[in-house]
């Protein structure tokens, strides 16, 4: 969805805005399932801390979507929140409009320069300055196991690529358990089919394609095998899928009634929150095919400019978001990895230190890219055009053929 329509509407706005109360710090984002309720609950917690007054703007909907709707509209009223979970381009969208505070003054005081990774705090920066703050580092291209089903299934090893996934499958299939937990929500489509893709292709192809939307890229026949391997994987998703939330297809995993979710790693939050153990009760594996490869998704906050309300609120929000206490605690209940360079990884559990490792590692050898299903890499209205490609090829039998068509149709959009 454009952003860009606003501006006329802020303009006359915005000049109305409510006084806000100037230690409220108003706060929107979607972390609403178990996982992440007990992660926001960590914010909450720092942010009255700092004497100031919490107030939720809690929007359901795993992804954001609903969230993002939401804000347009609050927005647009003259009456946007203290900070909102907003991530990747979009935040140069909502900087364009000219809404934003600019963070440079804390930033500057706390070396966030030097503290955060470069291909994070480029995100983070419009035209140099600094309008939002990380809070963490998820990576999107992992594969969710039970272990116990697969062994029931008489299957001695998870997938490692997506030609041996069908054969695996099936017989987990005859064994009598679900081989994919998926929700079937546009968002949670998209996001299996990043891992496809990524896994067909590798990750130069992904950057040509989904970042760069090349068009020659996104017409190749790696696209349209990518396509033939969801379809593939998409056989092997249960008939009550439709609308299911990605918390609940994490639950199958949990209760075994299922072997295999592809899910970031807020998963994780619910295996942890369910008192389950990485290497015991579940496994964490690279979705096959990407092992060497990571795919990021980085939860931020633009922070808006307020009307009556000095920046003592903003910065002390942008500075709790940073501390490395809050980095601690919030990312062992998140399942994301700490943002900060050098964190001691000591106390996180096997999983996010893997993940820790190969986010450095990726990251010099090339295989470091960003995520498109969580809006890190495509323009808004790209991005929101080609997941509705990718759900409706899910939801029909568009041939693999259309769905290039489509995607290349969808690319274009600004
Ligand atoms: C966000 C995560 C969130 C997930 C599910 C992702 O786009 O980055 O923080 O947990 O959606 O709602």
């Amino acid at each position: 969805m454009k952003i860009r329509y606003l501006t006329l509407a802020l303009a006359s706005t915005l000049a109305f805005s409510l006084p806000a109360f100037a230690d409220t710090v108003e706060v929107l984002h979607w972390w609403t399932s178990g996982g992440e309720a007990k992660s926001a609950a960590e914010l909450k917690k720092m942010v009255e801390a700092k004497g100031h007054t919490w107030k939720d703007f809690a929007v359901a909907g795993g992804g954001g979507d609903n969230a993002m709707t939401v804000l347009k509209t609050r927005v647009v009223s003259g009456n946007p929140p203290l900070a909102a979970q907003v991530k990747g381009p979009a935040i140069q969208e909502w900087a364009a409009e000219g809404v934003l505070a600019n963070l440079d003054d804390i930033a500057k005081t706390e070396k966030w320069d030097t503290l955060l990774p470069p291909v994070v705090a480029n995100v983070m920066k419009y035209q140099g300055h600094y309008v939002a703050v990380p809070v963490n580092v998820h990576r999107v291209n992992w594969m969710w196991v039970n272990p116990e089903v697969l062994k029931k299934s008489g299957v001695k090893e998870a997938p490692k690529t997506w030609a041996e996934f069908d054969a695996i499958a099936t017989k987990i299939e005859k064994a009598g358990f679900i081989a994919v937990a998926h929700g079937g929500q546009p968002w949670q489509d998209n996001t299996v089919f990043e891992s496809v893709a990524l896994g067909v292709g590798g990750p130069e192809y992904y950057d040509k394609a989904f970042v760069k939307l090349d068009p020659a890229a996104i017409s190749s026949p790696t696209t349209l095998k990518a396509f033939d391997t969801l379809r593939m994987v998409r056989k092997h998703m249960d008939k009550d899928m439709s609308g299911r939330d990605w918390n609940l297809a994490t639950a199958m995993i949990i209760n075994g009634k299922a072997a295999m979710q592809f899910m970031g790693d807020w998963a994780k939050g619910e295996f942890t929150a369910a008192g389950k153990v990485p290497g015991k009760d579940y496994l964490c594996l690279a979705a096959p095919g990407t092992a060497k490869s990571f795919t990021f998704n980085i939860d931020s906050f633009i922070v808006f400019k307020q009307k009556n309300q000095d920046s003592k609120a903003t910065n002390d929000f942008a500075s709790a978001v940073l501390s490395d206490s809050f980095q601690e605690v919030f990312n062992q209940n998140k399942g994301s990895i700490p943002v900060r360079l050098g964190h001691d990884m000591s106390k996180f559990d096997a999983c996010a230190q893997k993940s820790a490792a190969d986010f450095v590692a990726t990251n010099k050898s090339g295989g470091l890219v960003p995520s498109f299903a969580h809006q890190m890499a495509q323009p808004s209205a790209a991005q929101g055009a080609i997941q509705d490609v990718v759900s409706s090829f899910m939801n029909s039998d568009m041939s693999s053929k259309d769905a290039v068509a489509k995607l290349l149709e969808a690319s274009k959009k600004r």
